[in-house]
């Protein structure tokens, strides 16, 4: 080699990196655990039961025996492979279509796009929407997809994060816009906030993007299937679904499947459609889980219990962790956020350890790059499959980790992050 200097994998062999330090010491504790059994509140680390707090099976439909006989059936008739191709050419099922039409029905939209993941979902729509001389507008702390969606869509040019939630600081971006405006604006946002549990300001969003003439994208991940009376959302929950311009949801979470959906006026989604190249340039979603979204999905219409039960476990583990006087921010949904003190990594390692090794209660710590750089944090997932038992032994057990670690909960690491 004429220059040795270069190699490009040299990164590879340093601590540099995402979560650098944790893939060179070939950590498997904190970073990828390897866990055992059903996804469900008790689950199997390094041989023992813990109770399981990470999983995004908010409506614990995950395992549900209908949907898996529903999936059982469509493997057989199916296999795995049905159908074959991407919808423009060789896999758009009337299966697809219908699933569609009735998601569509429940988000109270005229129409609506499927994709394989969420991640993909997100993706395709905001780029196959901005063009030239469009601009994204995007909450600062919004998910990796929808800044990858804002720098593909613009190439790095023109997209303009607003401070978190700070509808002054998306006021101004808006306004300084329209000044020299050429394009469309679309504001982006997560509905409910992946790590924070907080709700994005929906009501004064739709006012500002109405008043300043601009489209808005809701990924609302965290809050399909769990917000609003009838799971349609944040949008259902601040009575504002109307005024989404377009509504996203992944099957990844309260799902308990995988995939996305867009929803929105009917030409807006043909246009995504056919332009989203997430769509125009992937396989089309596999049979089985067309199916078992549908089963899904009219489980979730037909019984409120399960939104029920994952209401009244989260508040029993959010009321009960504040009285032990942690600091869980201001989240407004089930995701308990749960803020380490002083925003250190290496106390977050000593409390996850102790809770996983003395309590067997599993919990998964989130650090920067998935949130800004100096926010710890657990972030805990109650489902509706968890019963009193288990938040009691696991209150029990952060009290236990609180005494024993002595940790200073005094003051307030959410804040302190903003
Ligand atoms: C807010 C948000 N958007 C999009 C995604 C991606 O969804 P999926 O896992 O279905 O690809 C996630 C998943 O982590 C998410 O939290």
């Amino acid at each position: 080699m004429e220059n040795s200097q270069n190699d490009l994998f040299d990164k590879c062999k340093s601590d540099g990196g995402y979560f650098g330090r944790f893939r060179i010491s070939g950590d498997d504790y904190f970073t990828q655990p390897v866990l055992e059994g059903l996804p469900g509140p008790r689950m199997k680390f390094k041989g023992r039961e813990v109770i399981m707090w990470a999983v995004n099976n908010y409506a614990g439909l995950a395992g549900h025996e209908k949907v898996k006989e529903v999936a059982v059936e469509a493997a057989k008739k199916y296999g795995t492979y049905t159908p074959m191709g991407s919808r423009m050419l060789t896999g758009n099922t009337i299966e697809h279509i219908e699933l569609e039409k009735k998601l569509a029905k429940f988000l109270q939209k005229p129409s609506s796009i499927l994709f394989n993941y969420g991640y993909l979902g997100v993706l395709g729509t905001i780029s196959a929407l901005i063009g030239k001389d469009d601009i994204v507008v995007i909450d600062k702390l919004s998910h990796a997809s929808m800044v990858d969606a804002a720098i593909l869509a613009s190439a790095g040019r023109r997209f303009r994060p607003y401070r978190h939630n700070d509808m002054e600081s998306l006021e101004f971006h808006l306004k300084s816009i329209n000044k020299d405006r050429k394009g469309g604006i679309l504001i982006v946002t997560e509905g409910v906030f992946g790590m924070r549990g907080d709700l994005a300001r929906l009501d004064a969003i739709t006012e500002l993007k109405e008043k300043y003439s601009a489209r808005l994208f809701i990924d609302d991940a965290h809050g399909f299937g769990v917000m609003g009376d009838n799971g349609r959302g944040t949008g259902e929950y601040y009575g504002v679904q109307d005024k989404i311009d377009l509504y996203f949801g992944t099957f990844a979470k309260a799902f308990a499947a995988i995939g996305g959906v867009t929803a929105g006026e009917k030409d807006v989604i043909e246009w995504i459609r056919y332009n989203a190249r997430t769509n125009v340039f992937a396989k089309s979603l596999p049979m089985i889980f067309v199916k078992a979204i549908e089963a899904t999905l009219e489980i979730m219409e037909k019984d409120p219990s399960y939104r029920e039960n994952m209401w009244r476990i989260a508040k029993k583990l959010q009321n009960g962790l504040v009285e032990l006087g942690f600091d869980i921010g201001d989240t407004k949904s089930p995701i308990t956020p749960v803020y380490v003190p002083a925003g250190s990594e290496d106390i977050a390692m000593s409390m996850i350890a102790m809770l996983r090794e003395d309590y067997g209660v599993f919990v998964s710590g989130v650090t920067y790059p998935v949130v800004p750089p100096g926010v710890v944090l657990f972030r805990m997932i109650p489902t509706a499959s968890h019963t009193d038992e288990d938040v009691e032994q696991t209150l029990k057990a952060f009290k236990g980790m609180r005494d024993r670690l002595k940790l200073d909960l005094s003051e307030k690491p959410s804040l302190k992050n903003r």
